[in-house]
């Protein structure tokens, strides 16, 4: 499957928010959200993934001073396991690098080993754990990645 990154338009973002409550039931972003975060491209960063021209994943990063978070990723279902989260995050660690960054936080579910695995493989560590951070009970880790001097963040 061929797919390509862009950034983020205005008139992405209802087609988004769908795709949020797909992905995460219990803790998706009300549409405001992605509105408010779309309007600070000074700090945010959101791209998607579009195959066929249709979007099938998103992804965003908010850089402030020298430190980055990841804040939202996600693939629909039937596209997973084929590079695109892999591809989005390298996108969303180059921003954060050519923004000034030198770490990069981010959150994930203690019950999502998937995204755990992901993230792992590019070097982020697990810090801390937030105690029912989440809205159903679940555990947050929170996961810090220290950039290489260098440039190149794939795993
Ligand atoms: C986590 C997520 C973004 C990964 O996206 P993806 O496009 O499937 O990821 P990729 O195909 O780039 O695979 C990257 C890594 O994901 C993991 N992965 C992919 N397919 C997997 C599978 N079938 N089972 C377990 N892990 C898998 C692996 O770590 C893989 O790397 P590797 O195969 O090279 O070791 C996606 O599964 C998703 O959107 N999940 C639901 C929303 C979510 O949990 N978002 C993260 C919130 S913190």
């Amino acid at each position: 499957m061929n797919f390509t990154l862009r950034d983020l338009a205005f008139e992405d973002i209802e087609a988004i928010g769908r795709l949020e409550n797909e992905l995460f039931p219990t803790d998706a972003w009300p549409l405001e959200m992605f509105y408010t975060e779309f309007f600070q491209p000074d700090t945010r960063r959101y791209i998607v993934a579009e195959a066929d021209g249709v979007p099938v994943g998103y992804a965003g990063v908010m850089v402030i001073d020298t430190t980055a978070d990841i804040q939202t990723i996600g693939v629909l279902p039937r596209v997973e396991g084929q590079g695109i989260g892999r591809a989005m995050l390298t996108e969303l660690l180059g921003e954060a690098r050519r923004r000034g960054a030198d770490t990069v936080m981010l959150e994930v579910r203690a019950d999502n080993p998937r995204a755990q695995h992901l993230y792992t493989r590019f070097g982020f560590a697990r810090i801390h754990t937030r105690k029912k951070y989440y809205r159903d009970g679940v555990d947050a880790w929170v996961m810090q990645l220290v950039l290489p001097a260098t440039e190149g963040t794939t795993p």
